[in-house]
C-alpha cells in the first residue's frame, strides 16, 4: 500500500504524513529532506548551482541515514546529525532551486522508490503521486492559502525563538518567501507541483489536522477493503 501526500510547504503535509504512518504502522518517506540534504551538501562541498551535473552527482552520492522512532525522525549526513540544519530557511530556498534541476530529480528517483517496504509507505512531497509513485493506491493533494501557511510558519519560528533557537520572525518576509517558493515549485518544467488527476484534494486552511487525518483514513479503509475483496 502506498499513500502519497503532495502539496505546498506549510499545508500540513509533514504532520499528516507522520500521523498517518504512526496510525497505520507504515514507513515514511520525507522526500523534501532529500532535496534539502542535496542543498546542504553542495554548500559544504562548494559546488556551484550553475553546474547541474555536479549538483546531481552530489544528490546521487548522498551518504544519508534516516533514523525514525516513535518520538522523532533524525537525519544523519556523513555521520553527523543535520536534522535541525536542513530545516533552516536558506537551506529550504536553495533546495527549491536544486529541485528544479531535471538531473537532480532523476538522480533521486530510485532512492525514493527504494523506500517502498511492507506493510506500506506514506510518501510526502510535491511529485509523489504524479512521478515517483504514479501507481499509489491512495493519493492526497493537500493545500492551504498562502496567508494561512505563512501564519503557521510564523508561529513555528516564534516558538523556536522562545526556546532560544532562532531570530525573531517577520511575517511579511515569510509570506514573500512562501509565495516565491510556491511559484518556483509550480512553474518548473521538471515535475511541477500539480495534483495527480486521481488525487483527493483537501484544503486545510480552516480544517484541524485531525479532521484531515480522519478524511484520509476513510479513503485508506475504502481502498484496503476494495483490494481485499479483489476489486481495484
Ligand atoms: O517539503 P520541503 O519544504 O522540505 O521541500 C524542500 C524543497 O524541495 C521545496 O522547495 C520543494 C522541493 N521538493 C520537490 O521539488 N519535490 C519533492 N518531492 C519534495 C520537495
Amino acid at each position: 500500500m502506498i499513500i502519497t501526500v503532495d502539496g505546498p510547504s506549510g499545508s500540513g503535509k509533514g504532520t499528516l504524513c507522520q500521523l498517518l504512518a504512526a496510525k497505520l504502522g507504515y514507513h515514511l518517506l520525507d522526500s523534501g529532506a532529500l532535496y534539502r540534504l542535496t542543498a546542504l551538501a553542495i554548500t559544504r562541498a562548494g559546488v556551484s548551482l550553475g553546474d547541474e551535473s555536479a549538483v546531481a552527482a552530489v544528490a546521487r552520492e548522498l551518504a544519508v541515514v534516516f533514523n525514525v522512532s516513535a518520538q522523532e525522525q533524525s537525519v544523519i549526513l556523513q555521520g553527523a546529525d543535520v536534522s535541525a540544519e536542513i530545516r533552516r530557511e536558506e537551506v529550504g530556498m536553495l533546495a527549491s532551486q536544486v529541485a528544479a534541476m531535471p538531473l537532480v530529480r532523476a538522480a533521486l528517483l530510485q532512492r525514493q522508490r527504494a523506500f517502498v517496504e511492507s506493510p506500506g509507505l506514506v510518501a510526502d512531497g510535491r511529485d509523489m503521486g504524479t512521478v515517483v509513485f504514479p501507481e499509489a493506491e491512495v493519493k492526497v493533494f493537500l493545500t492551504a492559502s498562502s496567508e494561512e501557511r505563512a501564519k503557521r510558519r510564523f508561529l513555528q519560528l516564534q516558538e523556536r525563538q522562545v526556546q532560544g533557537k532562532g531570530e525573531s520572525p517577520n511575517m511579511a518576509v515569510i509570506l514573500a518567501d512562501i509565495e516565491d517558493r510556491d511559484a518556483r515549485d509550480r512553474s518548473r518544467a521538471a515535475s511541477p507541483l500539480v495534483p495527480a488527476t486521481d488525487a483527493l484534494q483537501i484544503d486545510s486552511s480552516t480544517m484541524p489536522i485531525d479532521a484531515v487525518l480522519a478524511e484520509v483514513l476513510v479513503q485508506v479503509s475504502q481502498r484496503l477493503a476494495s483490494l481485499e475483496s479483489g476489486l481495484t
